[in-house]
């Protein structure tokens, strides 16, 4: 959501920018612009719509030789998408321009008392104000870290910014609080960036910043200061171990086809090192300090969510441990029982999902422990957790998420084996034949994902005419219905809703006639003759049925989809695969945009 980029540099910064905006387009967003100083001149340049546009601009203006500028996707939320709305946006002076990335809540308070200053606003935006309220601080104190440090103070909401100004050419200021911002250090050049694919291929080398803390980079330097007393802050500086190759389309035709087809080697990755098959036990040292969870409180998101939901059963299962799983919309602002011993679990692919990190803080702040489970290192959530075990999947650039959630399901089973051990709930023989079958697995997926992407290509063909449907499972699988339905929805625009296959009789059964498609999740356990008499419901209303089963399912239905025959709950990454890429495969044909779906967002960073 919303992309920042500023490079101070040694290279023509109009193609840096550029390509790292490309590089952030997965964020989502609907406009996108730069601001470059050349001839003691500020110069901003935006445009509505993808980044061609803003390059198809830059075509027609006298060629920029500058080599420092900040550059942003815009995801609209004041504002309707357009260039007056894009970012940078410049001061009246035009002496600063910046980019902004979350809300300020407090925007119409601050703009009223700028305008009565005589401050005249050219957008909608509630990010103008900020370049009003820090240009107007800076004809007071004189430095812009000064004056950045003063304005924020007064601003109530979320931001990362990055701001340019005449006074400092060369240099790139930044500050973030609640959004993320990373600072890349490269040779004789420097970078802020909302996350690292942007400045991957020229430095690996990165700095986290936190609320409050201002920074300032020129090509050769760097340094941190308090956001209050502008004192300088020490700061580790972390290598990266992903590589380029990891933040491209490798030869897929699209990135979600790539992440879907990397989840064997996703769950490798997640398992690699974590378990040891000699003594069958899992090796997860950032557990060490939580004692056993009493109850489990699994807080996320989306995508993230559907994982918690999926994992519910097995924690009880395995672990005898209660679990509540929350929207943390919900959760922010619910009241609810949180007991001495509970544990929060933050699921979180990105780590900077507002309303999980709200929840967070909030559980925080009652005194409860709190773990995250992330993907991206360093983020937000990461960070303020009382411990966090990453899922280690790479970069996910595919707005609908794919690889994460088979990374968060690796990792959850991991924890739910780890507390099934601690509170002696799994016996050695019952933990060893798991973790044989964890083993096992990439090597089955990876044996299948290609003859299911071309049933799902064939059946996308088939049902490509469908407006409605039902995804339809029971236990585990009915939370792997609703993420199914999730990816549909998400990438080809049809109207999919997921449901518990027994609640249909109570009312969506409705819904049901020939133009209405049933997509039932059928992996032939103790519920599968239950299921099955539901899409008997639905047959004898008409409706087509297609069924994802383990083959010898012997049932009148439209269509089967054989799916391998493996132990639950290990059948749901099969499942969940066949899932993607029927999503996958009926966005292409109809022609959608795979990867950056219309309104969404990768990293949802405001409430
Ligand atoms: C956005 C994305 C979803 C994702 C959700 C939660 O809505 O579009 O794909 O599942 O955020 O994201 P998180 O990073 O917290 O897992």
């Amino acid at each position: 959501m919303c992309g920042i980029i500023g490079y101070a540099g040694h290279r023509p910064a109009v193609t840096v920018i550029l390509e790292g905006l490309k590089r952030l387009e997965y964020r989502g967003y609907d406009s996108a612009g730069m601001a470059l100083i050349q001839n003691k001149e500020l110069n901003v340049v935006r445009a509505k719509g993808k980044i061609r546009e803003l390059e198809d601009k830059l075509a027609f203006q006298d060629p920029y030789h500058a080599t420092t500028g900040i550059g942003h996707t815009r995801w609209a939320t004041h504002g309707l998408p357009s260039e007056e709305n894009a970012h940078p946006h410049p001061d009246q002076e035009q002496k600063l321009a910046l980019v902004h990335n979350g809300i300020i809540e407090n925007h119409a308070r601050l703009k009223r008392e700028l305008q009565q200053l005589g401050c005249s606003f050219r957008s909608e935006t509630d990010t103008e104000v900020l370049s009003h309220l820090i240009s107007q601080e800076l004809k007071q104190q004189g430095s812009v870290p000064r004056a950045m440090s003063t304005a924020l103070q007064r601003v109530e909401g979320s931001y990362a910014v990055a701001l340019i100004s005449l006074n400092g050419e060369g240099r790139i200021w930044a500050a973030r609080h609640s959004s993320p911002l990373i600072l890349g250090l490269g040779q004789g050049e420097n970078f802020v960036a909302s996350d690292i694919p942007a400045f991957l291929p020229y430095t690996r080398e990165v700095v986290f910043l936190e609320d409050n803390e201002i920074v300032q980079i020129t090509p050769s330097s760097w340094q941190v200061l308090d956001g209050s007393s502008l004192e300088h802050r020490d700061k580790e500086q972390v290598h990266i171990s992903w590589d380029v190759q990891s933040a491209q389309k490798s030869g897929y035709r699209h990135f979600m086809l790539k992440e879907i087809m990397e989840q064997p080697r996703v769950i490798r990755d997640c398992l690699a090192g974590r378990t040891d098959s000699s003594r069958a036990t899992t090796l997860l040292p950032e557990l060490d300090h939580l004692p056993l969870p009493r109850r489990l409180h699994i807080v996320a998101c989306g995508t993230s969510y559907h994982a918690g939901l999926w994992a519910r059963n097995i924690f009880q299962d395995w672990a005898g441990i209660p679990v509540e799983v929350e929207i943390a919309s919900e959760f922010r602002y619910n009241r609810r029982i949180i007991q001495e011993g509970d544990l929060i679990l933050a699921v979180s692919q990105s780590g900077e999902t507002a309303d999980t990190l709200a929840g967070l803080r909030q559980a925080r702040q009652l005194g409860h422990r709190v773990l995250g489970l992330c993907n991206v290192l360093g983020s937000s959530i990461a960070r303020e957790a009382d411990g966090v075990v990453y899922t280690q999947a790479g970069p996910e650039i595919s707005v609908a998420s794919t690889k994460a959630m088979c990374s968060q399901m690796t990792a959850m089973l991991l924890l739910a084996l780890h507390w099934g051990r601690m509170g002696g709930f799994l016996d050695e023989p019952a933990r060893r034949g798991i973790l044989r079958e964890l083993e096992e697995l990439p090597a089955i997926l990876e044996a299948e994902l290609e003859g299911m992407q071309q049933t799902a290509q064939r059946l996308a063909r088939k049902y490509a005419w469908c407006r409605s449907c039902f995804f339809l499972g029971r236990g585990d699988h009915f939370a792997l219905a609703l993420e199914g339905a999730l990816k549909l929805k998400e990438i080809s625009y049809i109207h999919a809703e997921g449901y518990a296959a027994g609640e249909m009789k109570h009312g969506p059964i409705a819904l049901v006639d020939p133009e209405f498609p049933t997509f039932a999740l059928a992996p032939g356990n103790a519920l599968q003759s239950k299921l099955l008499s539901n899409l008997q419901e639905v047959r004898t209303r008409g409706g087509p049925v297609v069924c994802l089963a383990p083959p010898g399912l012997d049932q009148d239905v439209d269509d089967i989809w054989e799916i391998p025959a493996i132990q639950a709950p290990l059948n749901g990454f099969l499942f969940l695969s066949a899932m993607q890429l029927f999503a996958y495969e009926m966005a292409v044909y109809l022609g959608k945009d795979v990867d950056q779906p219309r309104n969404l967002a990768k990293s949802v960073t405001v409430e």
